[in-house]
């Protein structure tokens, strides 16, 4: 039976893959760390948490030696998965401390207890002997290549070239996690992801903000003229490819992961727009969550590109993201299985079913972001 450490699981990603992984590997022990930051939701993971035979919860920041130490010693993992992070570029240009502080430090006192739990002696060298079959995975984004033009993709072979402090930040997470690799021979590897999409999305990020303004009639901020471009993914396609990597992929390897899938921050808008008129429209008892005046809710022709609002430009904004998949597809056979326009449609479905969990996080403090924000 394995045991997997999961770090950052009660947030977005996280706890898509802890889902995936209890399907995956039905005995597998999933302990996860989290210290919940304002990103982070028990309610993401509330259902697997009931399983206590299978299932722990760390309450823990990953920047905290002592606590990391203790839960290693307790729970022995094989396998550790870094989700947690600070991952909101906005926030990291507003405030980047907490960035420096839990995307580089954390990562480091991640590895050192990784080095304490797993070497079990020393070469001639001087080289550390690691445990057999354990394997620590970094999760990173494709922005620490930086920014792309019109044409071309992010291969594993560019440099880093980070442009936001957020992503600065998650590339030093990567080449502290390559040094350890170096001069430690620690076994890890590194996932580098295009934008995801899909159920427990933080709405601070564009589709889920854009879904619960449509819901309160607010206009939809987009950043500059609309034209930046992202190249989206369905969470659970990243799951089950960061599940691949952290079996399949090579020691001291990055493995790029993204589906061919890219749209304009404008275009994605106008999708989104679509889907949820269309739902409203087929399926009327969605109205009901509709937060407006009788008259709107009984014609909903006024879910149109009208709501739109160009609102000033992200400091730095990255132009176009678009990865090159074809090292993880070619080495571990992975592709993604969910299309977009299925996708999309999923997504907005679970949020307007999932309006409690949508209500918890946007009452309070997200309350005094959004204000500050837009
Ligand atoms: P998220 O903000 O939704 O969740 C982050 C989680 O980490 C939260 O539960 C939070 O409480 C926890 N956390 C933060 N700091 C912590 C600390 N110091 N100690 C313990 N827990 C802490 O983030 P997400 O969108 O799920 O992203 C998860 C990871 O995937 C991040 O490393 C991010 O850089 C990376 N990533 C995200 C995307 C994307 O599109 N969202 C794409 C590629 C890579
Ligand atoms: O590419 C992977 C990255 O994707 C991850 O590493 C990050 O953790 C994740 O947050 C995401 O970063 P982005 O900055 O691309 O995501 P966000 O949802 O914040 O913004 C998507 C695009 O939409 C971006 O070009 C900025 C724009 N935008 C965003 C918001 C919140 C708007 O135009 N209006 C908005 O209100």
């Amino acid at each position: 039976m394995n045991t997997y450490l999961v770090t950052g699981a009660a947030g977005f990603i996280g706890a898509n893959f802890v889902h995936y992984l209890r399907e995956a590997e039905p005995d597998a022990f999933i302990v996860v760390v989290d210290s919940l930051t304002y990103a982070g939701n028990l309610a993401s993971i509330a259902d697997l948490m009931e399983d206590t035979a299978r299932f722990a919860f760390c309450k823990a920041d990953i920047c905290d030696a002592e606590a990391i130490s203790n839960i290693f010693d307790k729970y022995q993992p094989t396998f550790v998965v870094n989700f947690a992070a600070e991952s909101h570029v906005d926030r990291s240009i507003e405030d980047p401390q907490i960035f420096i502080k839990s995307n580089i430090l954390g990562v480091q006192v991640l590895l050192d207890a990784v080095r304490k739990a797993w070497v079990v002696a020393k070469d001639d060298k001087g080289y550390p002997i690691w445990k057999e079959g354990c394997r620590y995975l970094q999760v990173s984004t494709d922005e620490v290549y930086g920014s792309l033009g019109k044409e071309g993709f992010f291969t594993e072979d560019m440099p880093l070239k980070p442009r936001s402090p957020y992503s600065a930040a998650k590339s030093s997470a990567d080449l502290i996690t390559l040094a350890s690799v170096e001069t430690f021979h620690l076994p890890a590897v590194i996932t580098r992801c295009s934008n995801n999409y899909g159920p427990y999305q933080f709405p601070e990020k564009l589709i889920p903000l854009v879904l619960n303004n449509i819901l309160q009639s607010k206009p939809l901020p987009i950043y500059g003229d609309g034209s930046n471009v992202r190249d989206w993914l369905y969470v659970e396609d990243h799951c089950r490819a960061i599940y691949k990597v952290l079996h399949g992929g090579r020691v001291g390897e990055a493995y790029n992961i993204g589906g061919h899938n890219e749209y304009s921050n404008l275009e994605l808008v106008k999708i989104i727009l679509r889907t949820v008129r269309q739902l409203m429209e087929e399926e009327p008892k969605y109205r009901e969550l509709l937060r407006v005046e009788e008259a709107k809710r009984a014609d909903v022709s006024w879910i149109s590109e009208g709501l739109i609002t160009f609102v000033k430009d992200r400091l730095g904004h990255d132009a176009r993201y678009a990865i090159d998949p074809s090292k993880i597809h070619g080495e571990l056979g992975w592709q993604p299985t969910t299309k977009f326009p299925q996708g999309i449609v999923k997504t907005v479905r679970w949020y307007l079913e999932h309006q409690d969990w949508v209500k918890d996080i946007v009452e309070g403090d997200y309350q005094n972001y959004y204000s500050k924000m837009y």
